[in-house]
């Protein structure tokens, strides 16, 4: 084990923001890169953001892939550490993808509007959360509005995350009111400024919670937040910060990030609280983060960076060891060795050439399609790595080319689309059926569209389909899953992996087949590896 690998590591800490849209992600983001001296002034972000959607129709969806790359992982230094930002789409049609980036990073930092709670989308991504266990930072934004009841708020997480919420700071007032958070942990009081696009220097910090200025200064919305204090410091576990790496309690700091308030101290807990990266199962061993030998997997594809050129980038977590540029790798599935030399690293505007990384870092790797999502790279040992997860699709629609001479260019097109996980294609057992395309959100099959006319030239014909739901399968033994693939061929297909799924047109008529055939198991999930 090399010292070096092994304080590198200790100083890395890569988590994903994960929010229902318009709690203040992007502006967090924002934020946090300002306070880590990434950026000097606040607006960047923002206005790649703008630019997302001012070409809301999907057709500037080249574009729009450029900046969402280049966006897509922030790396920082605060203090001694590195820390790696992965974005995730904001849209939740494209929520599988941001399901694969929670499977590359080794904590969250859960953003919610005090307005309004616990929204739906930050739910769904909570349970892919707490299937894994990552650990959880909350911070309830916009306490410069009139929100909600900040215990309220607390009981609505512990409810939602099933895990205990422990307060590490609390609002004193709200809206006009606000006068600021009391930091519980330090017992002091910092003062609400509003504040922009960059970060001031001087802070109004008043020490103490019996300290008579803040009774004077802030009156009736202090006496409130004092009792509220009082009632979590008697009700409130301790925070415990094993149980927080286990996912079972989440500490909460309150703020806004549009003013700039609350965002050291989250920057500060990620420090402090995050984890560095750990082990990782691989089916044959544990990896350790401090091994020597670089290992790392692929857990994002972005394909047709530059149309011209078919270019994809797989985006690699690097799992071990120490990455320098122009090593040999191996490709776990196919054996393929690569050299990669351009390896890119993201550093909130610019693509920068990577000469070393580490495990909880990400490396952008351009290919012609060598590397597929789940890929897993070493230095020569056969490695896999089990957990990028690919959900049962909901939405189905048959797909056919208007110009059959061009069929071979739209399969190529859908592999190509499939292994970026861009889609999920299925190719029906029964003779003559065109291919399948399931998806999690309906913007899905539209962007498919305009991609295969873009990258590959190809008319495509979107029909309904009569299914609505799709399950892997698996048995205990061949035998037994050959027999129900072809007893019931009419419903299976295969997917780009060549895992077979049942197909139905129902709840009903899946609950059937589930009865009829013990021995088979349903999955809504396939684990790549
Ligand atoms: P998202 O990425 O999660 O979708 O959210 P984003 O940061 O874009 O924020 C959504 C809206 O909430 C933005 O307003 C943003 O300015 C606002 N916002 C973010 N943090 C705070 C805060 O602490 N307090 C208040 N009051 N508002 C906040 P917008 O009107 O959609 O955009 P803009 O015109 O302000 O850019």
């Amino acid at each position: 084990m090399s010292s070096l690998i092994a304080s590198e590591v200790a100083r890395r800490r890569t988590f994903a923001i994960i929010s229902h849209p318009d709690a203040g992600k992007t502006t967090l983001t924002e934020k946090l890169l300002l306070f880590a001296g990434a950026i000097q002034i606040a607006g960047s972000v923002k206005a790649r953001k703008a630019s997302r959607h001012a070409s809301s129709d999907w057709m500037e969806i080249e574009k729009q892939r450029g900046i969402s790359v280049a966006s897509s992982v922030m790396q920082m230094e605060y203090r001694d550490c590195v820390i790696n930002l992965l974005d995730t789409p904001g849209h939740q049609d494209f929520s599988e993808d941001t399901y694969r980036v929670l499977t590359a990073v080794d904590a969250a930092l859960m953003v919610i509007d005090a307005a309004n709670g616990v929204e739906p989308q930050t739910i769904r991504l909570l349970q892919v959360c707490r299937a894994r266990n990552t650990p959880i930072i909350t911070f309830i934004n916009k306490l410069d509005r009139e929100v909600q009841e900040p215990l309220n708020l607390l009981s609505e997480i512990e409810a939602h995350l099933g895990m205990d919420a422990v307060p590490f700071s609390w609002p004193v007032g709200m809206g006009r009111s606000f006068g600021g958070v009391f930091d519980i942990r330090r017992d002091r009081m910092r003062v609400f400024r509003a504040g922009q696009e960059r970060r001031s220097d001087d802070d109004d910090l008043i020490e103490g919670r019996n300290n008579p200025e803040i009774a004077q200064r802030f009156g009736d919305a202090f006496a409130k937040a004092n009792d509220e204090i009082e009632l979590i410091e008697a009700a409130a576990p301790e925070f415990d910060h094993a149980a927080f790496l286990a996912g079972k309690q989440t500490p909460v700091f309150f703020g806004s990030a549009i003013n700039n308030f609350g965002v050291q101290e989250v920057l500060d807990a990620l420090v402090d609280l995050a984890p560095p990266p750990g082990p990782r199962e691989a089916v044959q061993r544990l990896v350790q983060p401090d091994e020597p030998k670089f290992s790392g997997v692929v857990f994002k594809v972005q394909a047709n960076m530059d149309p011209a050129h078919r270019d994809r980038v797989a985006f690699v977590r690097v799992s071990s060891g120490e990455f320098n540029r122009g090593m040999r790798l191996k490709v776990s599935r196919t054996g393929k060795e690569i050299r990669p030399n351009n390896v890119v690293s993201f550093l909130s505007q610019r693509r920068e050439l990577v000469e070393q990384a580490y495990a909880g870092d990400v490396i952008g790797i351009p290919n012609h399609g060598v590397l597929h999502l789940g890929d897993v790279l070493t230095e020569g040992e056969n490695l896999q790595f089990t957990g990028l997860p690919f959900f049962a699709p909901e939405l189905f629609q048959a797909v056919e080319v208007k110009d059959p001479l061009r069929t071979k260019q739209l399969r190529t097109g859908l592999t190509q689309l499939g292994e970026e996980g861009a889609i999920q294609v299925f190719r029906p057992i029964a003779a003559g059926g065109a291919l399948l395309l399931g998806a999690v959100g309906q913007l899905q099959f539209e962007v498919v569209a305009h991609r295969l006319k873009t990258e590959y030239g190809v008319e495509a014909r979107m029909m309904s389909s009569r299914y609505s739901l799709a399950r892997w399968i698996t048995a205990g033994d061949a035998k037994t899953l050959q027999k129900f693939i072809d007893s019931n061929a009419a419903n299976i297909a295969y997917d780009v992996v060549e895992a077979p799924a049942f197909l139905a047109s129902s709840q009903a008529q899946l609950r059937v087949v589930q009865e009829l055939y013990p021995d088979i198991t349903f999955h809504t999930m396939r684990e790549h590896g």
